[in-house]
């Protein structure tokens, strides 16, 4: 393993970062201790129906502390729908935010979290200005496994007016205070359950080979990787199983803290003009583009191939390195069939002539495509979109 010589770098984590089966009923502790007055609970219309709100309304009830709640999401969020969770948030004068969903419902939380008592809120949001200080508390858990978001820095939204999604970063979106339990992701249905899984695959895989890794940051992204086949299957053709669901709490967190230190790469760069202008979930975007991708890229790392193949235990490729990359994407290919998930981009419904337009859009995404060990240009791009238009030959 290469280690990058000109690259210092700090490793974030939210203060207190909490795993387990059960882990949720230490939220009423941690309200507490962060001396909450007012509460903000941030979830969304589809985590309202099935209960969870309801869940930790009678959780946080003896508390007797004035609680509201805001549940307007629906789909993944924009600019536009952040905006009005301020405003609204905002009047009410809250000083604890409690997230709970999935990286929806949490990029909301944490972005309005560090949004509330500014002026000017457009200049965040357009990437002018960097949010430096957090004056509301932040709890956020996580109902999928998962996007990570409450173990990083970053928080998507769309953009309505450019047909994009766009990402906006700052250390004060890590929250006080991360529950992950197991528990609150047995009601998540099949097909979130695997887009959410292999985006945390994504995360882990991407953030292995990203230029910004270092050693700490890829022992997260290993682990990840390695915890990933023998959970992801059962999680997603078996809700209930506790075991599993545990195994993909770990596997997204992990990757999440991987993804927050080392970064991602060209698959979130070519999926996010897919959630833009087709509202493509995040998830089946990069799992679908994956193989794609990483047939293109993975040519220039056939040392981390090899490693990756080993962590999935996909053989020894020693004595034959450059067949390691072939059983990476074959793994990857496998994944879309076994999970039921969307194998080609003509299956969405995208239109074949959109492919210029989205491979214009996706090269220019800079701080995703500089963080990849290849130097994807547009035309090259365009050649990715055009192989995930068809699906793979043979198929
Ligand atoms: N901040 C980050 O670091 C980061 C990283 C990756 C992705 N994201 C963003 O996260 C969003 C996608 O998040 P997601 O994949 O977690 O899905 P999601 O939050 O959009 O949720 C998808 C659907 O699943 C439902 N759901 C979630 N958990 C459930 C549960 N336990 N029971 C029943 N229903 C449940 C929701 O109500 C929703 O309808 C995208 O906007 C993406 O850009 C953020």
């Amino acid at each position: 393993m290469t280690i990058a010589q000109n690259i210092i770098q700090d490793f974030r984590m939210p203060t207190v970062f909490r795993v387990g089966v059960g882990a949720f009923t230490t939220l009423v502790k941690e309200i507490e201790e962060l001396g909450a007055k007012k509460v903000a609970i941030v979830s969304d219309k589809g985590l309202e129906k099935v209960g969870v709100v309801q869940k930790v309304l009678d959780h946080i009830k003896p508390l007797s502390i004035p609680t509201i709640t805001y549940t307007e999401i629906s789909g993944e969020p924009t600019f536009q729908l952040l905006k009005e969770a301020v405003l609204t948030i905002d009047a009410e004068k809250c000083d604890v935010i409690i997230g709970i969903g999935g990286g929806s419902a949490l990029d909301v939380a944490k972005a309005t979290a560090a949004l509330c008592g500014k002026d000017d809120i457009t200049s965040y949001l357009n990437g002018e200005k960097v949010v430096k200080s957090r004056a509301v508390k932040c709890i956020l858990l996580p109902t999928t496994s998962g996007t990570g978001s409450e173990v990083t820095m970053n928080a998507i939204f769309g953009d309505e007016e450019q047909q994009v999604k766009r990402g906006i970063v700052s250390p004060v979106f890590l929250p006080d205070v991360a529950i992950i339990d197991p528990e609150l992701t047995i009601s998540c249905p099949a097909r979130v359950t695997a887009a959410s899984g292999v985006d945390a695959f994504t995360h882990a895989i991407e953030s292995y080979i990203a230029i910004k890794a270092t050693p700490l940051t890829k022992v997260y992204s290993e682990k990840a990787m390695k915890l990933f086949p023998s959970n992801i299957t059962r999680a997603v053709h078996n809700g209930n199983d506790l075991d599993a669901r545990t195994g993909m709490s770990w596997v997204s967190s992990l990757a999440g803290v991987a993804l927050a230190n080392a970064g991602v790469g060209a698959v979130h760069a070519l999926a996010y003009p897919l959630g833009g202008k087709y509202h493509i979930e995040h998830g089946v975007a990069n799992a679908l583009l994956m193989p794609f991708v990483f047939e293109v890229i993975g040519k220039t790392c056939t040392e981390e191939m090899m490693e990756v193949a080993s962590f999935l235990q996909l053989g020894d490729f020693k004595s034959q390195p450059s067949e390691a990359l072939k059983a990476v994407v074959d793994y990857m290919y496998q994944l879309l069939e076994d999970l039921d998930l969307p194998t080609s981009l003509s299956e969405l419904g995208i239109e074949e002539d959109s492919l210029p337009m989205l491979a214009e859009q996706a090269a220019k995404i800079d701080r995703l495509l500089s963080n990849t060990p290849y130097k994807l240009n547009e035309q090259k791009i365009l050649g990715i979109y055009q192989s995930a238009f068809k699906g793979r030959v043979g198929n």
